[in-house]
């Protein structure tokens, strides 16, 4: 079968690395890729907005399957018109998107199911807002609405604070995300990424991940996208997860499903673990980054005909093996990010680095000129790698991040070490 991946980050990247191994591959093709997924995959210079292009292009290539991997082509619904073109995908509909594209609109669905999450209020004007703000408890959270790339949220811990982000998000500063915004209670406690395949009806729990959100050591600085990852997530314990999948994931699910919007993807679950219970923090439609890069090391199972179930609705089907071992992924960025960062810097080494069989690069931004890799994006490389325990695996990867020669990057030095803390007190 012939495969289409939409997108071009590391996500993409490890998604193409395990669907590259699938007996079931013919040819796979991304849209756009990087200098990585070109080694692996067929890349195209489409215009992904361009859904027309994209379907006219899965016609003259006997594409069997889409796989969408971020979630600004899901909102746009991408998914939607391939399905009317009778063009299999993997993602949700635009509607079903919306469990990512509004936050509004999945706290107002985490009301009406009972789903454990933060207290919160709607709004679409500033005073009523800052009103609101001003009988709460501090910290309190203010959230944008729509889409905001991982900025639209604000941690504020004085009023002033809140106050200064609502005037930015109606404002605009966080683009078509300002038409309204959420303003929740804080929640104290861990982060851990959940993720489950849903087909509309079924959901299969993934194996268990947990990023790192800040972008210094420490857990300081600004949000970004993610600067690293690990697989399993020692917090998520199996019954943790069965409570997961039974109070947040399936009346998710069955709540899509009675709006007759059912999700078909990957759901992806941010939760807030205190005490052995979960809350949910928000939905993501679409595989995480960089999460991704360490479930896919981690995969046993073939990828391609879980994926495919999953646009078929035909999930029951399947189950997934899972190495039972340890992943771990340093990202490197550039330089200022997540803020203003310079692109064209040459980075060297990445030969040597993946000299370790253990050892996986996943390129992110990244594009080749004249033979040479040259970062082109905020993160640029997820350095991943496999191994008996967290703390072998984590030496493992800063050994090949060390023999990254990249001047115009940086990277945590201490991702995993919740887990790594956890692992020495046992
Ligand atoms: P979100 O885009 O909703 O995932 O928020 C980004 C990050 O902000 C999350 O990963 C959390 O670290 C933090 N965050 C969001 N909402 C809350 C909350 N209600 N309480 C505490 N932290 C939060
Ligand atoms: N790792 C965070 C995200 O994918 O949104």
């Amino acid at each position: 079968m012939n495969v289409l991946l939409i997108g071009g980050g590391g996500r993409e990247h490890a998604l193409a690395w395990k669907l590259a191994q699938s007996p079931l591959l013919g040819r796979l093709y991304c849209v756009p890729g990087n200098a990585g997924i070109e080694e692996i995959a067929q890349c195209v210079a489409l215009d992904v907005a361009d859904h027309a292009a994209i379907i006219r292009f899965c016609k003259e290539n006997l594409i069997g399957l889409v796989v969408i991997g971020p979630e600004a082509p899901l909102v746009a619904g991408l998914a939607d018109d391939l399905e009317a073109a009778s063009i299999k995908a993997f993602g949700p509909s635009r509607h079903a998107a919306q469990l990512e594209g509004s936050k509004g609109f999945t706290k107002d669905l985490c009301a009406e199911y009972g789903i454990p999450t933060a207290a919160y209020r709607r709004f679409a004007d500033a005073s009523a807002a800052k009103a609101y703000v001003a009988t709460q408890s501090l910290p309190i959270v203010v959230k944008a609405d729509g889409l905001a790339a991982g900025k639209g949220v604000v941690i504020a811990q004085t009023r002033d604070e809140a106050y200064q982000a609502i005037d930015e998000c109606f404002g605009g500063a966080f683009g078509a995300a300002e038409a309204e915004l959420v303003i929740e209670e804080f929640l104290d406690g861990e982060e851990a990424s959940f993720f489950a395949l849903v087909d509309g009806e079924n959901a299969l729990p993934l194996a268990t991940a947990q990023d790192h959100k800040r972008v210094f050591d420490g857990d300081k600085g600004p949000n970004t996208g993610g600067m690293g990852a690990y697989s399993p997530a020692a917090i998520m314990t199996p019954a943790l997860c069965a409570r997961v999948m039974q109070e947040i994931i399936a009346p998710t699910v069955r709540a899509m499903n009675a709006r007759g919007t059912p999700f078909k993807g990957v759901l992806y679950a941010g939760l807030m673990i205190k005490d052995g219970a979960a809350k949910l923090i928000e939905y993501n439609a679409r595989f995480g980054d960089p999460e991704t890069q360490v479930l896919m090391l981690r995969l046993k199972s073939d990828l391609l005909p879980a994926l495919l179930a999953v646009a078929e609705g035909k999930l029951s089907s399947i189950t997934l093996d899972w190495h039972d071992d340890v992943a771990l992924c340093v990202v490197m960025a550039a330089k200022g990010y997540p803020g203003a960062y310079a692109k064209g810097s040459e980075v060297k080494g990445l030969q040597a680095a993946a000299a370790d069989p253990n050892v996986e690069i996943f390129h992110a931004g990244t594009k080749r000129e004249s033979g040479r890799i040259i970062a082109d994006g905020g993160r640029v490389l997820g350095v991943t790698a496999r191994g008996n325990t967290i703390a072998e695996v984590r030496s493992r990867a800063y050994a090949a991040v060390d023999k990254i020669d990249w001047p115009g990057g940086f990277c945590r030095r201490d991702i995993g070490f919740r887990a790594v803390g956890r692992q020495a007190k046992k």
